[in-house]
């Protein structure tokens, strides 16, 4: 690739992706200062969190106090995104003012079911509602499908499949949909059978790739879907996170590492590398335990590293 591969937009899931699975619960003020340190690393699509029922997932209980405060601070432009599992979590997100909601579903019945209590089939029945709500009262909705390159019950997915529900949520008006590797088993052939096959039905600029770093795979299946022209990237400072209803999932590939390899490939991103490892030692305060991302043990000076 040149040294002007173009830009690519990373969005951050620590605060929510990451921190739902880490065992130590943050309270609200230092999931705030968490999203506050991310914006000054530059990062400008966020998680901050999510309305679904804190006995699931009390890590993220009281999102409602993480947008209050940050929506007054925040600059305007920033989009700080809140998952919402039903109209319960569309309500919450409403009454204070959330200016973005992400739905999530999966290929897998079997993963939905133990998710949200729901098939897939109930799921997108559930969110086509929410989501036109969402749009009208001036969201953005991103649409979220889970196992689409396999589930811990049900195995590999059928490809068509990943197109039905892909495409459900696009046309019930989704603006962006993330293809997640939840359990972090794709493979680069796997992601370039599924995108030609995405390619030929939907928009290729708003398909995001959702990797979970398990196997150690998720930079070269990025790699591999970048190849294919994804431009949209999920990840989780330091690795942080994984997901408590898919048994094996590990934490998301970490930001500081996609930024470094990205801008290696000359790609743009706009995010400080050596923010986010500062912020690693944050975190391992905060969380007591060490973080296990392999740019953030192996602590290098990266000042002008890609300058010519
Ligand atoms: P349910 O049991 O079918 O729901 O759960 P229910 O409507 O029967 O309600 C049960 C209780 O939850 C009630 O309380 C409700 O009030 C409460 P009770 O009467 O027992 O005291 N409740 C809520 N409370 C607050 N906010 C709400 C809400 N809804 C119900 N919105 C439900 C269904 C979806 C609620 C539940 O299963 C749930 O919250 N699940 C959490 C799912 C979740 O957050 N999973 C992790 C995110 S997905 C992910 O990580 C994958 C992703 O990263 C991509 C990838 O990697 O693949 C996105
Ligand atoms: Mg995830």
């Amino acid at each position: 690739m040149s040294s002007n591969a173009g830009t690519i937009k990373i969005v951050e899931v620590g605060p929510r992706d990451g921190l739902q699975n880490e065992s130590k619960i943050l309270p609200p003020s230092d999931r705030i200062q968490l999203i506050e340190k991310l914006v000054d690393a530059g990062l400008r699509f966020l998680e901050g969190g999510s309305f679904v029922s804190p006995k699931a997932i009390p890590q993220m209980e009281n999102s409602e106090q993480v947008w209050e405060v940050l929506s007054g601070k925040i600059p305007e432009e920033i989009d700080l995104s809140f998952l919402v599992a039903n109209e319960k979590g569309l309500e919450r997100a409403t009454k204070v003012g959330v200016k973005s909601i992400a739905v999530f579903t999966a290929t897998s019945d079997a993963f939905t079911q133990k998710n949200i209590n729901r098939t897939v089939m109930e799921s997108i029945n559930d969110f086509r509602p929410i989501v036109k709500a969402g749009k009208a009262a001036g969201m953005r909705v991103r649409g979220y499908v889970s196992t689409v390159f396999g589930c811990p019950y049900e195995g590999r997915q059928p490809i068509e499949k990943i197109v039905e529900v892909a495409d459900a949520l696009l046309k019930m008006g989704c603006d962006e949909i993330s293809l997640g590797d939840t359990i972090g088993v794709a493979h680069p052939r796997q992601i370039k059978e599924v995108l030609s096959r995405l390619r030929s039905v939907l928009p290729m600029a708003r398909l995001a790739g959702h990797f979970h770093d398990t196997r150690g795979m998720a930079l070269m299946n990025i790699r591999a879907a970048a190849d294919e022209g994804v431009r949209i990237f999920d990840s989780s400072v330091s690795g942080l996170g994984g997901c408590p209803y898919a048994p094996g999932s590990s934490g998301n590939v970490a930001t500081e590492e996609v930024v470094w390899m990205l801008e290696g490939f000359g790609f743009h991103t706009g995010v400080d590398v050596e923010k986010l490892l500062t912020l690693g030692e944050w975190l391992e305060a905060k969380l007591a335990r060490p973080m296990r991302g392999r740019l953030f043990q192996s602590k290098p000076k990266l000042l002008n590293y890609f300058e010519a």
